[in-house]
């Protein structure tokens, strides 16, 4: 009966994390979404495909949100000892893609870094309790975080959302070094550039095949691959 608790899974790579678990009955999934107060029909419909889904609400921008976020999760699961297998920390926001190094404004340094740090950072803390030993813990993160990359591929944008992702990286080493002695595996994965409405239809990856990868990743780590930064497909990534 593992459990996966995912953020930002109305749509994108998060539904597709969903769509994959629903299929397996013995999976119980607490599917998390910014709002409730929305379309949520893509979502609704793969309940009836086998898996257990509970639909929550977390805004990963708002301490408030994820606060009672960890309240939902625990009285879904029947209390605060009872163990989430994966928590997949996926939503994330890259909204000011044109600004550059020489165009950066401190509000969107800031609001990159809320969601896209804060949020991992928090859900973890409040969700404490529950990541025991053998618990998955997945940051979502990019190439764009990744400094080795980032040198080779000469970049003109996405300035906060690359340093918030760097940052990213950086919080996962951590989180692995803190939850090390509970036997936590924090890891973080670069999905690949996959057509969602954040990768653009000029992506050269559909979300079956990263997500599919993603999973099998997720599912073959050992204790000894706890912070660690991993493509899709299980290959290593440069820091
Ligand atoms: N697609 C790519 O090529 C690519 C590459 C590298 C990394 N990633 C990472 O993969 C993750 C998912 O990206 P995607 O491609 O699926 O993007 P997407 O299509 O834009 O979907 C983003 C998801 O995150 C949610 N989200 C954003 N801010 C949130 C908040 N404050 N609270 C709760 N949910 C929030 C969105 O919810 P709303 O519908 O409410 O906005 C949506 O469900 C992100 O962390 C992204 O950085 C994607």
């Amino acid at each position: 009966m593992p459990v996966f608790v995912i953020t930002g899974a109305n749509r994108g790579l998060g539904l597709e994390f969903v769509r994959q678990l629903s299929t397996d009955s013995s999976n119980t999934i607490l599917a998390a979404t910014r709002s409730l107060s929305r379309d949520l029909s893509d979502l609704e419909s793969l309940k009836s495909k086998g898996a257990t889904i509970h639909i929550l609400e977390c805004d990963t921008g708002s301490q408030d949100s994820i606060t009672a976020f960890s309240k939902q999760v625990a009285s879904v699961l029947g209390g605060d000892d009872k163990k989430i297998d994966f928590l997949l920390n996926n939503a994330g926001i890259n909204a000011t893609p044109k600004q550059t190094s020489l165009t950066l404004t401190p509000d969107s340094l800031a609001n990159h870094i809320n969601v896209n740090v804060l949020g991992p950072a928090n859900t973890v803390q409040v969700l404490e309790s529950h990541l025991q030993k053998g618990t998955v813990v997945m940051n979502m993160t990019s190439g764009l975080g990744s400094l080795g990359y980032s040198r080779t591929k000469d970049p003109t944008g996405c300035t906060s959302y690359s340093i918030s992702k760097a940052a990213l990286n950086m919080l996962t080493v951590h989180q692995a070094d803190n939850l090390k002695g509970k036997g936590v595996v924090v890891v973080c994965i670069d999905p690949g550039w996959v057509k969602t409405d954040m990768g653009g239809s000029g992506a050269v990856l559909e979300k079956e095949e990263s997500i599919g990868g993603m999973l099998k990743c997720l599912r073959g780590l050992k204790s000894t691959d706890s912070g660690r930064f991993f493509l899709y497909d299980g290959s290593e990534r440069p820091w």
